[in-house]
């Protein structure tokens, strides 16, 4: 398979040619390559795997040998997206030692392009620790899931002034840092086209509008695979789970009734065998 792979470089150019940058969730090989294959710029191997792969009730839960196990999945079906594996929670807050062993870790065994990690200027330094290591770092502000609990609750960041005047710091702090790009999610579009204008580095928005340079959504909100809850940003493409429904349902009923397999799904016996056994 001969890749072409899109490079940092292209993703910043994409941002200075007023392009818009697209990303998509990807958890396994069959996805990813179908992903790679709509010509989607960026996989992310989200966390968010834990909740719609798994079945956890958050991303807390995930570990860094799930996320290895899925990002190397990912990797095996792309040509030519750049793939991000996420760090999951306390992969990374537990020392900057840590997390620049548990990234090296997810980008040499899965082959992942680069990491994302969760959290404002507080974990600049780690970003910075990462990015001299040589691992390119996404970073992720607004909401960020794995400390939802903190934020109490999944909701909109950076409603009031203070809040706002936060996150534009840290996405500037994450910059001066070395992230090559920015994940917003949840946050108002005044906000996030203001941090879009104010840095050289690609923003891309989840819930965020539509004036930041890319956009990014989970692959199972997208297609109807994940039926627990879907947050105001997302927007379904295609309503899957009933079309499955129907096809194993179909299945069901045909297996029990004896229709199938059909003479077309079966593989007959010379007669002159046949009449040997
Ligand atoms: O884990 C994930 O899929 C994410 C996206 C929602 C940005 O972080």
């Amino acid at each position: 398979m001969e890749k072409h792979k899109v490079t940092i470089g292209q993703l910043r150019s994409k941002k200075e040619k007023g392009q818009k940058i697209t990303m998509m969730t990807a958890y396994d090989y069959p996805t990813a390559r179908l992903v790679d294959e709509a010509g989607i710029d960026t996989i992310l191997v989200g966390d968010s795997l834990g909740m719609v792969m798994l079945g956890y009730e958050s991303t807390v839960p995930v570990t860094l040998d799930e996320m290895v196990h899925h990002c190397k999945a990912v990797n095996r079906g792309v040509k030519n997206a750049f793939v991000i594996g996420d760090m999951p929670f306390m992969s990374y807050q537990v020392s900057v030692e840590k997390a620049v062993e548990n990234a090296g870790r997810l980008i040499k065994e899965s082959l992942c392009d680069a990491v994302k990690l969760e959290g404002g200027s507080e974990m600049a330094h780690v970003v910075k620790a990462l990015v001299t290591a040589g691992a390119p770092v996404c970073a992720h502000i607004g909401l960020t899931p794995q400390t939802a609990t903190m934020l109490s609750g999944f909701k909109v960041q950076g409603k009031d002034a203070e809040g706002a005047a936060k996150l534009v710091q840290s996405a500037k702090d994450l910059e001066q840092a070395g992230a090559f790009m920015i994940v917003m999610e949840c946050i108002p579009d005044l906000l996030a086209a203001r941090i879009t204008k104010e840095l050289t580095i690609p923003t891309v928005g989840i819930g965020a509008g539509k004036d930041c340079d890319g956009q990014v959504l989970v692959y199972h909100d997208l297609v109807g695979l994940f039926e627990r809850f879907t947050p105001k940003f997302v927007k379904q493409y295609v309503n899957l789970s009933p079309m499955i429904r129907d096809a194993l349902s179909r299945y069901k009923k045909e297996v029990e009734e004896g229709s199938f397999p059909g003479t077309e799904h079966t593989f007959a016996m010379n007669p002159e065998e046949a009449s040997k056994i």
